[in-house]
């Protein structure tokens, strides 16, 4: 399934991508009773009507350019669990979010703005995860675009063809986040608590890249493939 994802040399990039998310996830299965399920929300209207040549986790660079996109460069990591915190292999992440522009790659709005768009920005991307359940993105920082009030980074997990879950993340504290309606769609403290992501400077850093892990928690317990 999905191999033509794995080009060898993303297949380099993937294994680094591993290593980094392996140093920041020690505890696994761990309090499992009190893992809150991650609300499922809208898919909106920008799910890409055709996917990108390259669709790999890396969405700063598509395919072998040298110019990355503009935008705040992100590490994106979590895990994937089911309802007990156990790691689900080989599930497919997907995500997709607005250029730093605030264009989205599909057409409908990439075609009315192509003087706006950021051509460098893959504005979509997926990985498959292995044992550990876990998944990594490069990315940008989400940013805001008409219509909502709320940056956020739209996810769809499959696993074996099958939609699991459909939903979004959002930047911790950002005050827009009160007046978006998606966000104010989620109901209770605790699940609007399970969207919110920290976008934490890393400190070795020389670009002023960010870290942002977020782990989901799927609703059903999948069989495993
Ligand atoms: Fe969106």
């Amino acid at each position: 399934m999905n191999q033509h994802i794995w080009t060898p040399s993303r297949r380099i990039f993937l294994s680094r991508s591993l290593t980094f998310g392996a140093a920041m996830f020690t505890v696994r299965g761990a309090f499992a009773d009190e893992l809150v399920r991650t609300p499922a929300q809208t898919e909106g209207p920008f799910y890409p009507r055709k996917l990108p040549l390259d669709t790999d986790n890396d969405l700063i660079i598509i395919n072998d350019g040298i110019t990355p996109a503009v935008g705040e460069i992100t590490h994106l990591t979590g895990r994937i669990l089911d309802a007990t915190g156990s790691p689900v292999k080989n599930a497919l992440v997907e995500i997709w979010q607005c250029d730093g522009k605030g264009v989205y790659l599909h057409t409908g709005d990439s075609g009315k703005k192509q003087d706006q768009q950021d051509k460098n920005f893959q504005g979509f991307g997926r990985f498959l995860t292995a044992s550990s359940g876990e998944y990594y993105f490069r990315t940008i920082k989400p940013v805001l675009y008409p219509g909502r009030a709320a940056p956020h980074i739209h996810f769809k997990i499959k696993k074996g063809g099958k939609e699991l879950l459909c939903t979004q993340c959002y930047i911790k504290g950002y005050p827009g986040n009160e007046k978006d309606g998606v966000y104010r769609g989620i109901r209770g403290d605790k699940a609007r608590a399970a969207v919110d992501v920290d976008f934490t400077p890393i400190k070795a850093s020389k670009f002023g890249e960010l870290s942002a892990k977020w782990d989901i928690v799927l609703g059903d317990t999948p069989a495993d493939a």
